[in-house]
């Protein structure tokens, strides 16, 4: 059998598409598209791709700290990832928490970018997070702004040329999404 033409491929997708926790078997998979991103791409502020026992290190990190790292599937292949991590170490930040979503080439505007972040923001609100933030690589980065306005994410403001990738300076944009009842009452008390 042939393999199907990107056309026919994208016919599937939304009845073919599964978000569901990530594997370490994912990770060559998920190196692939954060490669290209990381070359190609202002999202991320990162240079050189990290190779993939890197990339499984860091994934590793965030499993412990019982944050998600989900993956979404298209017919047995990866084809976008999201996951929360640590705003910043010090511990009055515990409750706040960072996304990241890299969707791979060929694959956007499909609406995996927006399944993938819905689901980790449902995860995360099962936790004791009450803060999201989305720390956008690029102000000319409409794919990431549309993507989280539309799950209510609200512009907090421009951070300006704090980034120089590819030969200009980069802003930052920052979102800001509450979990569950946000600021609105204290956290529960740790065990
Ligand atoms: C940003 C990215 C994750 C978005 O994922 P995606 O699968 O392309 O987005 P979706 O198709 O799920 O779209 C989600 C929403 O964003 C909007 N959106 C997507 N691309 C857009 C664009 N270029 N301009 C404006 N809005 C856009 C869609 O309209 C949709 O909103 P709706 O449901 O209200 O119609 C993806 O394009 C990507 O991997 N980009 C490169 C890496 C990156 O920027 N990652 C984010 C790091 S912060």
């Amino acid at each position: 059998m042939t393999a199907p033409t990107p056309l026919n491929y994208f016919k599937t997708a939304p009845d073919s598409l599964c978000v569901r926790n990530s594997a370490e078997s994912d990770m060559p998979a998920i190196q692939g598209i954060y490669a290209h991103h990381v070359l190609t791409g202002l999202a991320s502020f990162e240079e050189t791709p990290p190779d993939t026992a890197e990339l499984g290190q860091r994934r590793a990190v965030i499993l412990r700290l019982g944050l998600p790292y989900l993956s979404a599937e298209i017919d047995g292949r990866v084809v976008g990832y999201s996951y929360a991590s640590p705003y910043r170490p010090r511990p009055a930040y515990r409750h706040t928490i960072e996304n990241s979503v890299y969707i791979a080439e060929g694959f956007a505007g499909r609406g995996i970018g927006k399944a993938l972040l819905r689901e980790l923001v449902a995860r995360c609100e099962t936790g004791p997070w009450r803060q999201m933030l989305a720390i956008i690589g690029d102000s000319g980065n409409a794919g990431s702004i549309g993507l989280h306005h539309s799950l209510d994410f609200r512009l907090i403001g421009t951070l300006r040329a704090v980034g120089f990738k590819h030969g200009r300076w980069l802003d930052t944009v920052l979102m800001q999404r509450e979990l569950g009842a946000g600021g609105s009452r204290p956290p529960m008390p740790q065990a």
